[in-house]
């Protein structure tokens, strides 16, 4: 089966709706790109810098341990290797880079993962980018052929609870993980604004 993307080069080693983890994701009429983590010292700094920052690691972090920084730099590198996870740079035109927005759990079989979110830098909060990366995310994941994207946010998580209720999101609590609410979008009930224009960069 030729699952290839009219346009969008084959990239070997990677399950087809994982390839999109190599390119840079532009919105031509928008302010972000969305670019794949690296070992670029400056991308790996921030990113201790900002899960290091207690306001952002609030609900963010999952472990007490994640606010050891060679914890925070060995789940990075992990993240660049592993085949179920895909994480970007959030990169905006006037602030520069500013947080990371990433799927987990990627089952290419399903056509399923979990998103994540992270805006770092405080001083950004409350100006739609947050809203804006996941919006670039999803609809770049939805171009190569992803079904459903869940959320899992801890139920005191006000700002991301109103960011994912943006979408047209079924929710339920999980039996054993009650301080935690999932929210479930099907992307084909969701449609990327009208005025995004996505180009991938490899
Ligand atoms: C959650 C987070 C990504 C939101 O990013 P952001 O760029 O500030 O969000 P946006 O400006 O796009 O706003 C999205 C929605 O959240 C709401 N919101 C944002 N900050 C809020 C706050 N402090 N209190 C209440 N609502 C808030 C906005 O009003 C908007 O909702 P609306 O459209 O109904 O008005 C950011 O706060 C963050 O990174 N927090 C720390 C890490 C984290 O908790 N990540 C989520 C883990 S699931």
């Amino acid at each position: 089966m030729n699952e290839q993307k009219e346009g969008l080069p084959q990239i070997e080693g990677y399950p087809s709706v994982l390839r999109f983890k190599t390119y840079t994701i532009i919105d031509r009429n928008g302010p972000l790109q969305l670019v794949p983590i690296s070992l670029d010292a400056g991308q790996i700094a921030r990113s201790i810098q900002w899960e290091l920052d207690s306001e952002v690691a609030k609900y963010y972090s999952m472990s007490p341990f994640d606010s050891v920084p060679a914890i925070i730099e060995k789940n990075y590198l992990q993240a660049i290797h592993d085949k179920d996870e895909a994480r970007f740079e959030i990169v905006h035109s006037d602030f520069g880079p500013v947080g990371h927005v990433f799927l987990s759990r990627v089952n290419p079989f399903q056509k399923n993962a979990l998103v994540g979110i992270m805006v770092g830098e405080k001083s950004v909060w409350r100006k739609g980018i947050g809203k804006q990366a996941v919006d670039v995310l999803l609809a770049g994941v939805k171009k190569f052929g992803m079904k459903t994207i869940e959320a899992k946010i801890h139920i005191d998580n006000e700002p991301s609870i109103r960011l994912f209720r943006t979408y047209p999101v079924t929710t339920w609590r999980q039996k054993y993980i009650r301080e935690y609410v999932c929210f479930r979008i099907p992307l084909s009930h969701w449609n990327p604004p009208e005025s995004m224009e996505l180009d991938f960069i490899s």
